[in-house]
């Protein structure tokens, strides 16, 4: 029994337990067939406002977030953390303290990870990730209900393999969401880019007891063996710009190529957060090609969203 998840933060996911995060995908099921059948605005958030501050550049998740606002019947605004007076100085707790007063709930986008928890602990309303250095809750959220469309809604049976930085904001998500729902995760990258020491304990505090495995490989040709889904993601995270030429050619063997498809199952689907860079971690014939469940996922943003909006906002 799922009770109301009104007023719960978005972090991490590992504030939800693996029933609750149940209940949220299959919200988002519901809420696409409901807009796939034509039923464009679903008001159970009327009057309603979220504040977006993103301190990053931003497409899907900007996008997603404010069209799924005004299809629940609410509204959102998008504020640039360079024009908010937190960029002279005044503090994200007295920021948080007064953006509780005027909205429902705030989405930020952050550098640092612990900006979102000193938000959270001093806003009175939700306050949901919106990607920071160490997660991606939302992506996480939307990319398990994209694998449970395309595959099976028991992603323990899946070979699940990440390709890539293996200190991914991305796959730090993916590796709780599927751990949480009692899965197994695959991870090829090359020496010093291994998950963060802390996602690695979150792993084990909230993932593992629900039979949450992760695994290293480092020969991507034998991790991806027998995959039904291989993720990739950047090399250069926003905020890396610096390392670009260290990560490129440390992460030259962990490219995304047709060869290295050929040995997933025939059937596997190829995923990607977005925004690619095409020709680094993946070859145009892998993202266009008859893999890519890229462009649904881009969409299940949405979906995923507004069932998690439509649930946590008071
Ligand atoms: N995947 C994702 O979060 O994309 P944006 O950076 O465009 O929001
Ligand atoms: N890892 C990427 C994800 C972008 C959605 C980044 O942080 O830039």
């Amino acid at each position: 029994m799922v009770t109301s998840l009104k007023g719960r933060d978005v972090l991490t996911l590992t504030e939800f337990s693996r029933e609750e995060l149940l209940f949220i995908i299959d919200t988002a099921f519901n809420f696409k067939q409901r807009y796939l059948a034509g039923e464009r605005v679903i008001p159970v958030l009327a009057g309603r406002h979220l504040a977006m501050i993103f301190e990053k550049p931003s497409t899907r998740t900007r996008i997603s977030f404010e069209t799924a606002m005004r299809e629940l019947g609410g509204d959102a605004l998008y504020l640039s953390a360079s024009e908010l007076q937190l960029a002279r100085g005044e503090t994200i707790e007295d920021t948080a303290r007064v953006l509780s007063r005027y909205v429902d709930g705030i989405m930020a986008r952050v550098y640092e990870h612990w900006k979102l928890e000193r938000l959270a602990e001093y806003s009175r309303v939700p306050v949901i990730n919106g990607l920071s250095d160490l997660h991606h809750p939302c992506q996480a959220l939307s990319d398990v209900f994209t694998i449970m469309e395309k595959k099976t809604r028991d992603v323990s049976k899946l070979k699940i393999v990440f390709i890539g930085d293996g200190g991914d904001n991305v796959l730090h998500s993916l590796m709780l969401a599927v751990g949480l729902l009692g899965g197994r995760i695959t991870i090829s990258s090359p020496r010093g880019y291994e998950p963060h020491p802390s996602v690695v304990k979150l792993f084990e505090e909230y993932a593992a007891p629900n039979g949450g495995v992760f695994e290293i490989e480092r020969d991507p040709y034998k991790a991806i063996e027998g995959a039904d889904v291989v993720y990739t993601d950047v090399w250069v995270s926003m905020g890396q710009e610096k390392e670009r030429e260290k990560r490129a050619r440390d992460l030259e063997p962990y490219r995304v190529t047709v060869d290295l498809m050929m040995r997933a199952k025939p059937d596997a689907v190829f995923m990607h957060c977005l925004p690619a860079k095409r020709g680094e971690e993946v070859v145009n014939e892998v993202i266009d090609g008859k893999w890519s469940v890229v462009w649904d996922q881009a969409e299940n943003r949405k979906h995923a969203q507004k069932a998690l909006l439509a649930l946590i906002i008071p």
